[in-house]
């Protein structure tokens, strides 16, 4: 069962798992919220061993009643509110998917396993910002699994609580979860409120590109394919109680992931060189902005023998190309409530 696979991530590790492993039913449970879209399984959606169930996971007696009815053995749960700035403007919505999305996940999977832990897995899929920030000027410092955590915003919270329960729950009932704490994801179908796929789409309109204060802060960016490999591998193979760091060791700072968009999207356009750079607007920073992000996946490498393969100029011209190939997908999510959502958060239309 993968929960928010709908969902930019859930989408690319449904569509691995459904074409790796035939012999198992793989449930998506989605509550299709905003940010949840079926046209990212369309190619999915008719394989034999693929199923899904519209339900919230909030909704316990659901999360139960589909567990029970698919003899769900493995749950990877990636359903959660996702954006900071939204994290800003509306904490509560938050708490309720994250935290007591969680809750219920984890209540319900502890009821139907019923101390038959035998196979079972309960993967919580998190985010490096779990561990707050790092200052710029210390290279050598990285997140590991053993950084304590240390949450900025609203979204970062929430996801550090949803850990602690996980946690809670491997120690006092001896459920068998595994947590997963990756950094900033990028490729196709990721929604058009993120940094990346924004900038293209705003390219692409000729809108300004918004900067958030000097665009100096910094994050480990992985392609989302490399991202959904290790959640493969930490679900099947790593021990009960462990956690695992994901990362791209690819810092960038944002005003440089700016550049280096205008530079390809100008490119595959068939703009002149620059011809999209006067379009950099710095805005007013993000509150409680963590300065940088980083990971020591080494963890991860060492014990189940990942390591990222998409390198981050080719991972971000497969990005660019597959936006401007997929313009119809995009036109439909920024068409309705995305417009308003951008009108109020960036005071213009997007
Ligand atoms: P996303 O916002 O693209 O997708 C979230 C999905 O969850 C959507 O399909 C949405 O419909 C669904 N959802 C939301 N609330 C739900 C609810 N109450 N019940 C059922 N489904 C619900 O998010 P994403 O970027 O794909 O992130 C997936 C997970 O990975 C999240 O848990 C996120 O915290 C984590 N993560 C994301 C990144 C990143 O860079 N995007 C990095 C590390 C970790
Ligand atoms: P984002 O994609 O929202 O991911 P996260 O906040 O989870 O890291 O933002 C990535 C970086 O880009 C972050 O430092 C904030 C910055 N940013 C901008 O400068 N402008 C924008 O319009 C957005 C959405 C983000």
């Amino acid at each position: 069962m993968i929960t928010g696979g709908a969902g930019f991530i859930g989408s690319h590790l449904v569509r691995l798992m459904v074409n790796k492993y035939p012999e198992y039913k793989i449930v998506c449970v989605d509550a299709l919220t905003y940010a949840g879209n079926l046209e990212n399984l369309r190619d999915v959606e008719s394989a034999p061993n693929y199923v899904f169930e519209h339900a919230d996971v909030c909704d316990f007696g659901a999360m139960e009643r589909i567990m029970r009815s698919h003899a769900v053995d493995g749950i990877i749960h990636l359903a959660a509110e996702s954006h900071v700035d939204r994290s800003i403007s509306d904490p509560l919505a938050f708490v309720r998917t994250n935290v007591e999305g969680v809750m219920s996940l984890l209540q319900a999977a502890r009821r139907v396993w019923n101390g038959a832990f035998d196979g079972k897995r309960f993967l919580n899929v998190s985010t490096d910002e779990v561990f707050g920030a790092l200052p710029a000027d210390r290279p050598d410092l990285k997140f590991s699994e053993s950084t304590p955590y240390a949450p900025h915003s609203p979204y970062s919270a929430s996801k550090a609580s949803a850990d602690h329960f996980v946690r809670s729950f491997f120690d006092t009932y001896g459920l068998p979860t595994v947590i997963s704490n990756c950094s900033n994801n990028y490729g196709p179908y990721q929604f058009p409120e993120k940094l990346i796929p924004l900038v293209i789409n705003n390219i692409r309109h000729g809108k300004p590109l918004p900067v958030y204060g000097e665009g100096l802060n910094v994050r480990d960016w992985l392609y989302v394919g490399d991202h959904v490999r290790a959640l493969d591998l930490i679900f099947h193979q790593a021990d009960p109680g462990s956690t695992y760091c994901i990362g791209g060791d690819c810092e960038r700072r944002n005003i440089d992931i700016v550049r280096s968009l205008i530079a390809v999207t100008d490119r595959l356009l068939g703009n002149s060189e620059g011809h999209s750079l006067p379009l950099i607007t710095y805005v007013a920073d993000r509150a409680g902005h963590d300065m940088r992000y980083a990971i020591d996946s080494s963890k991860l490498q060492h014990d189940l023998g990942w390591k990222p393969v998409v390198g981050f100029e080719d991972g971000l011209e497969r990005t660019v190309r597959w936006y401007l190939d997929n313009q119809q997908w995009l036109d439909r999510i920024t068409s309705g409530d995305y417009r308003e959502y951008y009108r109020r958060h960036y005071g213009s239309d997007c």
